[in-house]
């Protein structure tokens, strides 16, 4: 089979639905691809480097009428050059992969369904564990967060960091963060490493870590009511908390310089959080970037896709925030799309399977051979959230719980009479360091034992001083007269050698995974 990869025709959309990269890795899968001239251009992607990669550079036209699989990013709409609607132009029983939003989409689903094709939606791809990698929404959401830091700074009129300098005290940015999900926490990320103060707020106290883990201060309101809805994503809040929250808003709007919104709950439009009186009482020069704009918008003074300055404060709406870093969302987009057509692709055979008993699968399908098939039955894939505790149902007849204290002083007196013995026979000398040795054990097996995995590589550089006293020990000994007093020594200090190198070589291993090149 053959996957076309067209150009993007929606104004301003700068992203390409597959790299040279990702291209190598279709034609592993069997596939031939071809690209239209110039798709990856604005993402700095030439012909030559596709053509490097293996595939083949055609014209607009003749990549619709040819191609079995065609990768896009966004929906398809009338190609302004050919003048005919996208989904007229895809072969009859072909496949298309891309954001469908069906919701949304319904005239042009039916329209592709009347030419018996199947449609696969990146945006309908369940938040399940197994389906990250083809998470497409979540890759641009965390591209949207950072760019939404930088769109910030660029309208901001002074540096994140404070500094001191001898022109004069340069404060932080305060920047506060409304949702964390997935741009959210990118947002709050990005913004902390540009050296401002951040605080965040969310519907579901789950996320409480993860923003206090990133260096910003988790908000609280008032009213308690958890947000965490089924499937990974946040449910509606009832209009108490919603007011709530609005009131801690407008507490945060005369402190804060930079309010970025992130708030949303699929399907549903964006809730509105700030008011124009909200804006109205931040300092002029500040920045609201509202990410939830093509939904809406978290605020009311929003304008999707533009910047607008309102009460001396900059509002961005821009809705492409992805594409403003073209190369990098197309690689990571490219990325996803590969995984889900290594998922179609059982046989590396280059034949597409669409297989509708995989929730995965059946999840992102939203036309199969012209049937319409969205939305989705509910997933039965349990998505690892955290509750409440449940009530544990108590059963009516509970078995004695076998005794362990019983076992453990057992094998104590046991322990105890073996000693006892062996003192009776045993020279003083020997008992003394016979005793130290078993107490040395019992402690160390207690201390590694209730050391956290997290804690293991720090552990290590304590074990890796125990060693060395090991072999301070051992080089002592090594200098007496008996035989077997030298080679027990030597043998000593050889493992415990063995025990240091190995120690700083896996925390050499390890630190470097977090160093940054
Ligand atoms: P997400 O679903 O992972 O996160 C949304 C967060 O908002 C959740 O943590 C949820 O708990 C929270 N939330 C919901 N209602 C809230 C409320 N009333 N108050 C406070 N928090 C609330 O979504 P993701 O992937 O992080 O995307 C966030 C937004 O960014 C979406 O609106 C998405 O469409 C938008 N986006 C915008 C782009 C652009 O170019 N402007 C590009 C990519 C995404």
């Amino acid at each position: 089979m053959t996957i076309g990869v067209p150009r993007e025709v929606h104004p301003g959309e700068r992203r390409v639905a597959a790299t040279p990269d990702s291209v190598k890795e279709l034609l592993k899968l069997g596939y031939q691809v071809v690209v239209e001239t110039g798709a990856g251009l604005e993402a700095s992607f030439s012909d030559d480097d596709y053509r490097a990669a293996g595939a083949a550079i055609v014209d607009a036209a003749s990549l619709w009428a040819s191609v079995d699989v065609v990768v896009k990013v966004r929906p398809p709409q009338v190609h302004p050059s050919l003048g005919v609607e996208e989904a007229a132009l895809l072969k009859k029983h072909a496949t298309l992969i891309g954001f469908v939003w069906p919701a949304q989409q319904m005239p042009m689903l039916e329209r592709l369904a009347q030419r018996g094709a199947t449609v696969l939606a990146m945006d309908c791809v369940p938040r399940i564990s197994r389906a990250q990698k083809l998470d497409a929404l979540s890759s641009m959401a965390n591209m949207a967060g950072y760019r939404a830091v930088i769109e910030a700074a660029h309208a901001f009129g002074r540096p994140f960091a404070g500094q001191i300098t001898a022109a004069g005290k340069i404060p932080p940015a305060r920047v506060l963060v409304i949702g964390a999900g997935v741009a959210g926490l990118a947002a709050i990320g990005a913004a902390r490493s540009l050296g401002a103060v951040v605080r965040a707020f969310d519907t579901r106290p789950v996320v409480r870590q993860q923003i206090e883990s990133l260096g910003a201060e988790f908000l609280t309101v008032e009213i308690e009511e958890d947000g965490s809805g089924s499937g990974g994503y946040a449910k509606e809040m009832s209009p108490a908390f919603i007011e709530a929250e609005m009131r801690l808003f407008a507490e945060q709007a005369r402190e804060v310089d930079i309010i970025i919104t992130t708030a949303l709950i699929p399907g549903k439009p964006a809730p509105k959080l700030l008011e124009a009186g909200t804006v109205a009482l931040m300092r002029a020069g500040s920045v609201v970037v509202d990410l939830a704009a093509e939904q809406g918008g978290n605020c009311v003074l929003t304008v999707p896709g533009e910047s607008v300055r309102r009460e001396g404060v900059t509002i961005i709406g821009y809705t492409d925030l992805p594409s403003r870093m073209a190369a990098q969302a197309s690689q990571l987009y490219g990325t996803n799309v590969r995984h889900l057509l290594s998922e179609l692709t059982p046989g590396k055979d280059g034949q597409l399977v669409v297989n509708m008993d995989d929730e995965m699968i059946r999840g992102a399908t939203v036309l199969h051979q012209g049937a319409v098939t969205w939305p989705p039955p509910p997933l039965t894939v349990a998505v690892p959230q955290q509750q409440a505790p449940a009530e544990v149902p108590v059963p009516a007849e509970t078995a004695p719980p076998r005794s362990r204290t019983g076992t453990t002083l057992m094998a104590l007196a046991l322990a105890a009479a073996a000693l006892l013995g062996l003192g009776a026979v045993a020279p003083p000398a020997f008992m003394a360091h016979f005793t130290v040795f078993v107490l040395a054990i019992f402690v160390g097996y207690q201390v590694v034992w209730n050391v956290t995995a997290a804690l293991h590589t720090p552990l290590m550089s304590v074990t890796n001083a125990i060693s060395g006293i090991i072999v301070v020990g051992a080089l002592v000994q090594l200098g007496k007269p008996s035989l077997l007093t030298a080679v027990i020594a030597g043998c000593a200090v050889l493992v415990a050698t063995i025990n240091i190198a190995g120690g700083f070589l896996v925390t050499q291993r390890m630190l470097k995974m977090f160093q940054r090149d």
